[in-house]
């Protein structure tokens, strides 16, 4: 990849807001300066917007002011102008329906509140699962500059001298429950446990994957995703990302010189290494159709399939965050899929310079943490993607996750029409299932939930759970989070609320997953699905009103990222008019 910088010094865009000596001029500038600002800063220097996803509601990110402070410092060394700017963030374990829903409001915003300002480049700071997405998809909009820096995960949580995963632990524990394994006591007393610092989960759930992804792509510096929170070096990393965004304004380095097709590759071979969440799938789609990558779920296949899972993390594995950032981090993995040729070496970075130059020296500290490849957890880790008749469009699964004795597996449907139906039979003991059945869960996609919530990782009815089994095959137009587990058939597209054959399983249907044979096939004839599809209609009310009704109205399927057909592109930075 060739990058050739702009020439420095040359007019910013700030300067449209901030330059001159008109009416607007002093408007724009004259308020700004009630923070105390003096003239000599309005000179033409960037101006960095910091878009800080910090909420007191979205826990994840509660230490981001404090970073912050940290990038404005870094902004100031390399002779910038930073301005902090409070941007739509959606907290994983607050937000209802599902923060999903609330993915690509946050990128509008984002996209409209960096183009409508004086911003030459922007610091995105982020770190609860849709915030990394939603900030890189709306800056993808503008194509102005800009860089990651992750708020880091928490310590490892321990609970009578064993790791707690964030999520993962909560999953294991609420089935132990079920299963009679557990207390309530003990549950609550393990809730303590579980996040003893400030920081995204940490385990390698959307959050930690989508922050690898970030570094993968080459949106952040190297070794971005793996520092902890409340580490030191988090906020030396913040400070450098600060001065480096500066340069990366008077380079002109945007987000489509690096965002290109071989980051994309880089990012998915990535997360077949690390085990990385399904969540990925979608985020990554839905940022390539901000940026213009012809990029599909068979690329998803096609890339992951060779590909070993080496990161020894919950859910797939056994450790924590913490614990692969002191193994090396990412740059690590990536240098060890460079060696195995399965990393574009030249594809540029935030740097300024391929991503090999950034990892060609790292280290690992702890193969158990990052693995031999003849020990990985899964020699074909990338996500799978499915296909057949009762999934047209694709289904994804994460092989690390899985049970290796249930890829291949023929079944007896069990359909949950939806997730309250699921939720009122599932624990009733006269429910007709045992462990070779398949859960069938309809009508959690993108327009039948709506929002496609993390359900599809749905628990195991308690009379299977006492026999002491944990895993079934189970499929849905679900998510789940990235902190789950399990032999779990995830984003079957088309979505049953948008009239995809998931919609007309039955139960008593047979069905057939093969994993390797990337087959998902509901036993019935092709007169009889037309028949049952001929005859269905949606059980969905479509909303009215409302942001609901805007994303049930736009949102597309999951097998193209679920982002409103509507925001697809790159609508640049140009100001439409002026304000007065
Ligand atoms: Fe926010 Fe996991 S819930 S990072």
């Amino acid at each position: 990849m060739t990058f050739t910088k702009a020439e420095w010094p040359r007019k910013l865009r700030s300067q449209e807001w901030y330059g001159g000596t008109s009416r607007d001029n002093i408007y724009h500038r004259g308020w700004l300066k009630n923070q105390g600002h003096p003239h000599d800063q309005f000179d033409g220097r960037p101006v960095i917007g910091i878009l800080n996803t910090w909420s007191d509601l979205t826990p994840c990110n509660g230490h981001l002011r404090e970073l912050a402070e940290k990038v404005k410092a870094g902004v100031w060394q390399a002779g910038g102008f930073p301005v902090e700017v409070p941007v739509f963030s959606a907290s994983e374990n607050t937000f209802r329906p599902t923060a999903m829903m609330y993915r690509n409001l946050a990128a509008m915003a984002v996209e409209e509140v960096m183009r409508a300002q004086p911003i030459d480049g922007a610091v995105l700071l982020v770190g609860c699962d849709k915030t990394t997405p939603s900030l890189m998809m709306g800056a993808a909009s503008t194509d102005l500059p800009s860089i990651v820096v992750s708020g880091g995960p928490m310590l490892n949580g321990w609970f009578r001298g064993e790791r707690v995963g964030s999520g993962t632990a909560l999953w294991q524990m609420s089935e132990d429950i079920k299963a009679g394994k557990m207390t309530q006591e003990d549950f609550l007393e393990a809730e303590q446990a579980m996040s003893r610092s400030s920081g995204t989960c940490n385990t390698m759930g959307t959050a930690s994957t989508m922050a690898s992804m970030a570094e993968a792509l080459g949106m952040a510096l190297s070794g971005n995703a793996a520092i902890p929170g409340v580490d030191a070096r988090r906020k030396v990393m913040a400070q450098m990302t600060g001065r480096r965004i500066v340069d990366m304004v008077k380079d002109d380095l945007k987000p489509s010189d690096v965002m290109t097709k071989a980051a994309f590759e880089n990012a998915i071979r990535t997360n077949g290494a690390i085990g990385g969440s399904t969540n990925a799938v979608i985020h990554l789609l839905a940022l390539a159709g901000r940026v213009g990558v012809d990029l599909t779920l068979d690329d998803w296949d096609r890339l992951g399939r060779d590909v070993p899972t080496i990161v020894n993390l919950m859910p797939s594995g056994k450790y924590l965050m913490e614990e692969f950032f002191y193994a090396g981090g990412l740059p690590a993995v990536l240098k060890r899929l460079g060696e195995a040729d399965m990393l574009n070496k030249d594809a540029l970075t935030v740097s300024g310079g391929p991503i090999w130059d950034e990892v060609k020296d790292a280290v690992n500290w702890n193969d158990d943490v990052i693995l031999p490849v003849e020990k990985a957890l899964a020699q074909s880790g990338g996500i799978a993607v499915l296909k057949g008749n009762l999934a047209p469009g694709g289904a994804v699964l994460k092989p690390s996750a899985a049970s290796p004795n249930l890829l291949k597996h023929r079944g007896r449907a069990v359909v949950f029409e939806d997730i309250d139906d699921y939720k009122a039979k599932i624990n009733d003991d006269a429910l007709e299932i045992d462990e070779t059945c398949v859960m069938v869960l309809k009508n959690c996609g993108p327009k039948g939930y709506p929002g496609m919530s993390e359900v599809g990782n749905m628990g195991l009815p308690p009379k299977v759970l006492k026999k002491g089994i944990t895993d079934m095959v189970r499929i849905s137009d679900a998510r789940m989070s990235g902190t789950a587990y399990g032999t779990v058939v995830l984003h079957t597209s088309p979505e049953a609320a948008a009239g995809g054959p998931l919609a007309v399983v039955k139960t008593g249907d047979m069905i057939e997953l093969d994993v390797d044979a990337r087959r998902l096939h509901l036993d019935i004839s092709d007169e009889e699905l037309e028949a049952r599809m001929a005859e269905w209609t949606s059980p969905v009310d479509p909303p009215v009103g409302g942001y609901t009704q805007l994303y049930y109205d736009h949102v597309e399927g999951a097998e193209t990222g679920a982002d409103f057909d509507f925001l697809k592109g790159n609508r640049g930075s140009e100001v439409p008019r002026d304000s007065h």
